[in-house]
């Protein structure tokens, strides 16, 4: 990623301090991201075996207040011994209003900052809490010797403020690499009228999760970043989740929370493209190449069947040819 995909704003100085880019790339495979509460050893044991592409070892609403200071150690443990290997390793600590967050941080980061992705911060309402967060985990990645600018920040969006706020957010620090839908805290933030979580409220007749889709998304792709939809409650519910993953991998956005092993498949198939998509991009790009080289007469359009293809044509294949080969295709 270049420096040019985050400008700073001119009101919030960015904190991470560091002159060059870390090496690092912050595109990394998300279609399937499983919240696994850092309390429960053995969940923490299962998700390793599990084909999901980022698990994120939760401090927040998964872990009870009483269970926060054990299970800080519990994830330090799991992180450094742990066989995590394939998957992005996120751990999301407490919100900024909260007096558990620098702890979390500084225990889970001093402990674990080698064998340690992101940290995930949730509930973000400012750009100033991006920019506190990245102060603080420069300082640590200073101290313990750590590569600095290493570690990446997920920022979940879960209330109006932070919604009104999202591109400032997502422009704050370098190190943000995902912007997260958070629907559950979101719903409750602005009243919705429903209860089950990911679902329309009764009483609307069209999609009420559009415009907040649209403005993460938006503010994602102006700033190079992720889109992640955020969790599907009814876990037993294997259809609604998959419609609801569906509408979010339609508009464009990366991957969805999985919170239960069953929706892992569902998840890592509905955020890569289909089989047929997939070969349809690559022949409109072996296509497109073919027909505005030397030998293809130098064409700006050309037909590929009944279908007319341009460079716009080039680039949306692109985006579905570069899904279909990070997953593997
Ligand atoms: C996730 O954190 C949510 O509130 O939906
Ligand atoms: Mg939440």
């Amino acid at each position: 990623m270049t420096s040019t995909a985050h400008p700073s704003p001119a009101s919030v100085p960015t904190g991470s301090g560091y002159a060059a880019a870390p090496s690092v790339n912050r595109l990394r495979p998300r279609r399937s991201c499983l919240a696994v509460p850092g309390s429960n050893p053995r969940f923490l044991e299962k998700a390793q075996g599990l084909a999901a592409d980022q698990v994120f070892l939760d401090l927040e609403d998964a872990c009870a207040p009483l269970a926060k200071p054990e299970a800080r150690h519990t994830i330090v443990k799991f992180l450094n011994e742990g066989d995590w290997t394939g998957k992005t390793r996120v751990v999301r600590v407490n919100d900024w209003t909260t007096h558990w967050t620098y702890r979390d941080v500084v225990t889970v980061v001093e402990g674990a900052g080698q064998n340690l992705d992101c940290i995930m911060l949730p509930k973000v309402q400012d750009a100033q809490q991006i920019v506190a967060l990245d102060l603080l985990l420069t300082q640590i990645e200073k101290t313990m010797g750590f590569e600095v600018g290493k570690i990446g920040i997920e920022a979940q969006i879960e209330n109006a403020q932070g919604l009104n706020n999202v591109n400032a957010i997502a422009q704050a620090s370098p190190r943000v690499e995902t912007i997260i839908f958070g629907p559950a805290d979101f719903m409750a933030s602005i009243n919705m009228k429903s209860l089950v979580v990911g679902e329309q409220p009764p009483g609307y007749p069209a999609d009420a999760y559009h415009h907040i889709l649209m403005s993460i998304l938006m503010a994602a792709r102006a700033n190079n970043l992720q889109a992640i939809d955020g969790p599907y409650l009814q876990i037993r519910n294997q259809e609604g989740y998959r419609a609801v993953a569906r509408r979010a991998a339609a508009l464009g956005f990366d991957g969805k929370w999985v919170l239960h092993p069953d929706q892992v498949a569902a998840a890592n198939e509905i955020f890569s493209p289909s089989q047929e998509d997939y070969d349809h991009a690559e022949l409109i790009l072996d296509a497109y190449e073919y027909h505005t080289s030397e030998a293809g007469g130098r064409k700006g359009s050309a037909m590929l069947g009944d279908e007319m293809i341009d460079e716009a044509s080039r680039k949306m294949a692109l985006v579905v040819s570069g899904k279909g080969r990070a997953a593997g295709m």
